[in-house]
């Protein structure tokens, strides 16, 4: 047996998940009125495995016949029938989503992997199993809204567009549908123009549900189509993941409607650790905070904060953990970071490490080697950074950490609070005050204490600032689905 050294890794066999009972067509369709529909646009485009850059499938692109085609079945489907039913009927079909998820949780978690790039591991334990505990979570609260909001009267809204991004694809669509569904609404949702085949699969399992037709319509697209969505006049309501600057637009092209909007955008967390935090835990919740899931999380703790006395026994052990990460196959069960999710983001992030070595920043890469084909980047630290840094300052989105020293908590509560973003932070150390001197300071939407990226549906999740605004998950992931 070798010694072992800090920078020592084992070599491990390889342990691909079987991927035989994924079932991906060669072909999709866009699923309206609960059928699917060939695109009026007659056009379809390739969706494929950012590891290996091969082709899974092509799916249709629809165009605003298609959307307007979308809209009209969820407008009816409410109108007839989906607002009529009791809160506890339509808790009945929320239910059955969320058993078909679970008995068909290897497929996602699979094609999951396939599409998106992200380790097996991640879409085996986090993303389908939270993904079906969302649907189980609202569709208990589906015949209980008058408890969750006594003595008012309560209304869903209609048709909800919602447009999620390609990071946690089918957990998105779970965050979006369930609640909306929950409180009587009908939806159209679009996926993401890179990983449109779990939202696929999802309309399948809405089909064995056997849910009445134009409840849930899924199509698939670009931005245009997006923005065809956010346009549309019969939408009463817009839900969004993804990029500021779509927001942004969106926040616009609604200005003077009286469409209901949330919007979950970008983030740049500070994970702070302080000289009495347990190390050696801070250190894995700095790994799994930004390198896991490739750092395309945006609530990932991409700027450490750490105090003066521990700087350099933290950087040293992080160092030594980024050098037995496993970067590589997504399907390979020992992989803790996949691939990014396309070249666009690759370039995106490498425009970004340009930028920072640039701006003089020390960088720290770990000595993996990257697989030749697909879009790999190695786990990196900038040590040293500037709060005025680029790098600093800017989503990244990618594996890529910056570490900044700090001496007092007031300098570090300032720091961390200095950018435009506030989705998320993270706080080590040993002491409760601390932590709740911490958290009523920081403007973020979530403060994880001495852990990171824990999440629950029972528990709402959104941000200040130019991160968005609403809330999901939780009692109140209800509020923007209803009238009042
Ligand atoms: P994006 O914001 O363009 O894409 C998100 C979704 O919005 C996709 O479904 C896309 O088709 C749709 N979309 C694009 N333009 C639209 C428009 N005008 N109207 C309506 N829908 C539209 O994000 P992109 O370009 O894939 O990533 C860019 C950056 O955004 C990333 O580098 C990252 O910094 C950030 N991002 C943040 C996410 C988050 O979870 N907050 C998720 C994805 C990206
Ligand atoms: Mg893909």
């Amino acid at each position: 047996m070798k010694p072992s050294a800090p920078d020592f890794q084992w070599e491990y066999a390889p342990a691909p998940e079987a991927r035989d009972h994924a079932k991906i067509k060669p072909q999709y369709d866009l699923f309206i009125n609960g059928k699917w529909q060939k695109p009026a646009s007659k056009t379809y485009f390739d969706t494929i495995s950012p590891s290996t850059e091969q082709k899974l499938s092509e799916v249709a692109e629809a165009n605003e016949k298609d959307v307007n085609a979308a809209i009209a079945a969820a407008k009816k489907a409410y109108n007839t029938y989906w607002k009529k039913l009791t809160g506890a009927d339509r808790a009945k079909y929320i239910f059955r989503i969320a058993r078909v998820m679970q008995e068909r949780a290897r497929e996602l978690a699979v094609i999951e992997s396939l599409d998106g790039g992200k380790p097996i591991r991640e879409s085996r334990d986090f993303d389908v199993p939270t993904a079906a505990n969302h649907f189980f979570y609202y569709a208990g609260w589906a015949d209980k809204l008058n408890y969750a909001f006594p003595n008012r009267r309560l209304q869903p809204l209609g048709v909800a567009a919602q447009i999620i991004p390609w990071n946690f694809p089918l957990l998105m669509a779970a965050w979006k549908i369930a609640p909306a569904l929950a409180t009587g609404n009908t939806v159209v949702l679009k996926p993401a123009e890179s990983t449109p085949l779990t939202a696929l699969k999802l309309a399948e399992i809405i089909e064995e549900a056997d849910l009445p037709p134009g409840v849930v319509n899924i199509i698939t697209g670009f931005g245009k189509t997006g923005a065809a969505m956010v346009n549309h006049p019969d939408v009463q309501k817009i839900a969004f993941t993804g990029s500021t600057d779509v927001g942004k637009h969106i926040q616009k092209a609604v200005a003077g409607t009286t469409k209901k909007i949330t919007l979950e955008l970008g983030g740049k967390a500070a994970n702070i650790v302080f000289d009495d935090a347990p190390i050696n835990q801070a250190v894995e919740g700095i790994v799994n905070g930004i390198f896991f899931n490739q750092g395309h999380v945006c609530c990932a703790g991409s700027r450490l904060f750490v105090q003066e006395g521990v700087a350099a026994e933290v950087i040293q052990k992080l160092k030594n953990r980024m050098n037995t990460l496993i970067v590589g196959d997504p399907l390979d069960k020992n992989t803790d970071i996949g691939a990014i999710n396309s070249k666009e983001q690759l370039d995106r992030i490498k425009a970004y490490l340009k930028i920072g070595v640039e701006e003089g920043l020390e960088l720290f890469q770990s000595t993996c080697t990257l697989p030749k084909k697909g879009f790999f980047c190695k786990p990196t630290l900038f040590i040293g950074a500037a709060q005025s840094s680029r790098v600093v300052q800017e989503e990244i989105f990618g594996p890529v950490l910056t570490i900044q020293t700090f001496r007092t908590i007031e300098e570090v509560i300032e720091k961390a609070n200095n950018i435009p973003y506030g989705l998320s932070a993270g706080v080590w150390t040993d002491k409760g005050s601390k932590i709740f001197n911490l958290t009523t300071k920081m403007r973020a939407g979530v403060v994880w204490a001495n852990t990171y990226n824990k999440f629950d549906p029972t528990s709402p999740f959104g941000g200040y600032k130019e991160s968005g605004f609403g809330r999901e998950g939780g009692l109140h992931g209800l509020y923007p689905y209803l009238k009042f």
